[in-house]
């Protein structure tokens, strides 16, 4: 059980395995299961459960996604944390196959949304829950070495921090309701979402460096994150996560490609003739790092 600095509550919530499996197993899977995941391009559908309506949050990923890289980096009763929890689509995914999570965000509405998304879910024997904090001061909620993996999106530097142009759009379909408006999480300087992208990779170094000591040894860490176009010029914001990573003493193991062209339809034309611009919504990487020993 961990303290809340200042305020002194506990978060009671358990983190260890409550599965039968060998230790040497990194997951409950069966080597059938198992396989099906080998495939380093992974693609995800929405469900009817999934928040899609942007002005309840602008950003979500679909459950699907935090649901399989929890089957393959945990097992059940461990406990995930996300630090940018949002919606709290992680907690759902953590609910639906009996995993402990806690998740932070910065604005309380968001907060509120995920916790009220967990209390309506199937209560079993473990728990779900997100607090309004800045991602800097998670250390202060958990104790060191009870996490057994990290799963995430953070904004992508301050892509949203603009208005929307809708340039992916085709034809009548860019003047939607969403267009020339601007969808930033906040506009609290503390929201990664408002800064630029190096002073975005200063932070995400900080904030990580901190989760590090939570994490239990060999303890996965999966990022969610897009490069973008910002004037006319491409923003490898991956590259940024990756070496703000490694800086602060996480090993990259593997890296992801995230296909959602199953998402974007009826895209619009992009670019033509004079200048090869690829629709950055196409994909997104999922970026696997761990805990070395
Ligand atoms: C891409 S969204 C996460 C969405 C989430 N995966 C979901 O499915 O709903 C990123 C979140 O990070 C939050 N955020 C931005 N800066 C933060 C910070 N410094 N500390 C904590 N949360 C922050 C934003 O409020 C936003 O909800």
């Amino acid at each position: 059980m961990s303290s809340v600095q200042g305020t002194k509550k506990p978060i009671d919530i358990g983190f260890e395995r409550t599965c039968d499996c060998p230790p040497n197993h990194i997951n409950c899977l069966t080597a059938r299961e198992w396989i099906q995941h080998q495939i380093a391009v992974w693609e995800f559908y929405y469900e009817k459960r999934d928040i899609r309506d942007k002005k309840v949050h602008p950003a979500v990923f679909p459950i699907a996604l935090p649901a399989k890289c929890i089957g393959l980096f945990t097992h059940r009763g461990e406990l995930i944390l996300d630090p940018f929890v949002g919606s709290g689509t992680t907690l759902v995914a953590a609910q639906d196959l009996g995993r402990n999570a806690v998740g932070f965000d910065l604005k309380s509405e968001y907060v509120d949304i995920a916790n009220k998304r967990v209390e309506s879910g199937e209560k079993g024997d473990t728990r779900q829950v997100a607090f309004c904090e800045e991602a800097h001061d998670i250390p202060k909620y958990l104790e060191e070495e009870t996490v057994s993996l990290v799963v995430t999106s953070p904004p992508y530097a301050n892509l949203l921090n603009r208005r929307r142009r809708n340039k992916s759009k085709r034809g009548n379909l860019r003047r939607d309701e969403h267009y020339l408006t601007v969808q930033q999480y906040s506009a609290n300087p503390r929201d990664l979402g408002t800064m630029d992208v190096q002073v975005y990779a200063e932070a995400i170094g900080r904030i990580f460096a901190g989760i590090r000591p939570l994490l239990k040894e060999r303890g996965h860490c999966v990022i969610n994150v897009s490069d973008y176009w910002w004037e006319n010029r491409r923003v490898p914001a991956h590259v940024y996560v990756i070496q703000a990573l490694q800086q602060a003493g996480y090993e990259l193991r593997n890296t992801i490609v995230w296909d959602r062209r199953n998402i974007v339809n009826r895209a619009g034309i992009f670019g033509w003739p004079s200048n090869y611009i690829t629709l950055t919504t196409t994909f997104e990487y999922i970026l696997h790092f761990w805990n070395p020993e």
